[in-house]
């Protein structure tokens, strides 16, 4: 979604405005033309050269210099712009944007844009929290301005509290999330579960699996970045929240299939790239099991089919880690279940299937498509299952 978007980094001068050069590194790394545009107090704290070197682009700090290649550069930055992103936000500039002042060159070009605005405020908890800033911030996000943040943690006064720049990847998931909105599955309401459930024995043990949750998460993150709506139902992981998809977190099966039927009432398409345990124990020890015993038998009852049992009218997308006879077995689970498309992967591959960033999968439709997929990232083969979901939508 980033590849040769323009975006207009600005940034003001908060402590934090060293980390807009991670923000400009990582844009510029995923083929994003980034415009910096820096406040004079910006300057105090981080230089125009190191944003200059790291974009490869001239950073404009001065609303009266002509540049070579823009001659009115506020005008021309606002029209270039596919998005202006202002991170670090002071106090200060949010109040400035709130009022329509316009004394510099962030400001004036965020005043010409027509493209979105987002802002990460960064300031000390009591700024942050005076009811001046929070009016202004409500002002802005009434006037379509996204907030990103902030976060809560160590403060630059090495006070804990509200004021803290959101987390890097919050800020990119929020650009990629507004870049997608008018990308392909605008306005599509996409449900995807992640992770392996738990299943629990007694109050400190639990039956797991080996799922990472990072095949579901590039479907959500994949599934925003091209405009959907997305809710994304998760087993626990070690993973960071993705930023602008709606996050339930549940532990066992039964909770998934419930959390599941809410969540698809309104859906177009479920994605269960979650592990689902097939079994849970029949029941759960009130107090932590102790271990008298030389053996210990659990005895486990099935759990929900949530593919299968979940009703509704949506596009349904199954997954089937197998070991042996990979898309005959696939097929078999696509009819069982009655799938529009299952996504087969062979988890005796070291490169796919569990823990991975990568995985390579087959993905056979109903009407008998079997189409094989190399060797690719979790994120790619998010996308290509899209593209199919795409297809199948327009169909509908
Ligand atoms: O039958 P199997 O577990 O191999 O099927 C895998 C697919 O079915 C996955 O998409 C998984 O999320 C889903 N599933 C489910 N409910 C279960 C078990 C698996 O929806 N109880």
């Amino acid at each position: 979604m980033l590849a040769n978007k323009t975006i207009v980094l600005g940034i003001t001068g908060s402590l934090a405005a060293y980390k807009a050069a991670n923000i400009a590194s990582k844009l510029t790394q995923a083929g994003a033309r980034v415009e910096v545009v820096m406040t004079e107090s910006a300057t105090k704290f981080i230089t125009p050269l190191t944003l200059g070197s790291i974009t490869s682009r001239l950073v404009v700090t001065n609303l009266f210099e002509l540049t070579p290649e823009f001659n009115v550069p506020h005008i021309a930055l606002a029209e270039a712009a596919d998005v202006v992103v202002i991170a670090p936000a002071t106090a200060s500039v949010i109040a400035k944007l709130a009022a329509g002042i316009s004394d510099d060159m962030l400001t004036c070009t965020v005043l010409a844009t027509k493209a979105p605005i987002i802002i990460a405020p960064a300031m000390s908890a009591n700024m942050f929290q005076n009811p001046i800033t929070q009016d202004n911030l409500a002002k802005l996000n009434a006037r379509g301005f996204i907030i990103v943040g902030s976060a809560y943690g160590r403060l630059a006064s090495g006070k804990i509290g509200l004021g803290r720049l959101a987390e890097i990847e919050k800020i990119i998931g929020t650009i990629n999330q507004v870049l997608g909105r008018s990308s392909d599955l605008a306005g599509k309401r996409i449900v995807v579960t992640a992770g392996g459930t738990q299943e629990p024995i007694d109050p400190v043990r639990h039956i797991g699996n080996r799922s990472s949750g990072k095949m579901g998460y590039a479907m959500a993150e994949a599934a925003r970045d091209r405009g959907a709506e997305v809710k994304l139902i998760t087993a626990p992981t070690s993973l960071p929240e993705p930023a602008g998809v709606n996050i339930t977190h549940i532990e066992t099966a039964t909770q998934m299939k419930k959390a599941v039927a809410e969540a698809t009432a309104q859906a177009d398409t479920l994605i269960m790239a979650a592990a689902v345990a097939d079994y849970q124990p029949k029941s759960i020890a009130k107090a932590k099991i102790k271990k008298k015993t030389p053996t210990l038998t659990l005895e486990l009852v099935r759990t929900p089919d949530i593919l299968t049992e979940v009703k509704g009218d949506f596009i349904r997308v199954g997954f089937a880690a197998e070991s042996e006879d990979v898309v005959a077995n696939a097929r078999q689970k696509l009819e069982k279940k009655k799938l529009d498309l299952i996504v087969a992967n062979d988890i005796t591959d070291k490169d796919s299937g569990f823990g991975v960033d990568t995985n390579k999968v087959t993905i056979i439709s109903r009407d008998g498509k079997v189409e094989s997929l190399p060797l690719l990232t979790k994120r790619e083969v998010a996308d290509k299952i899209l593209d199919r979901v795409v297809e199948l939508l327009a169909k509908r």
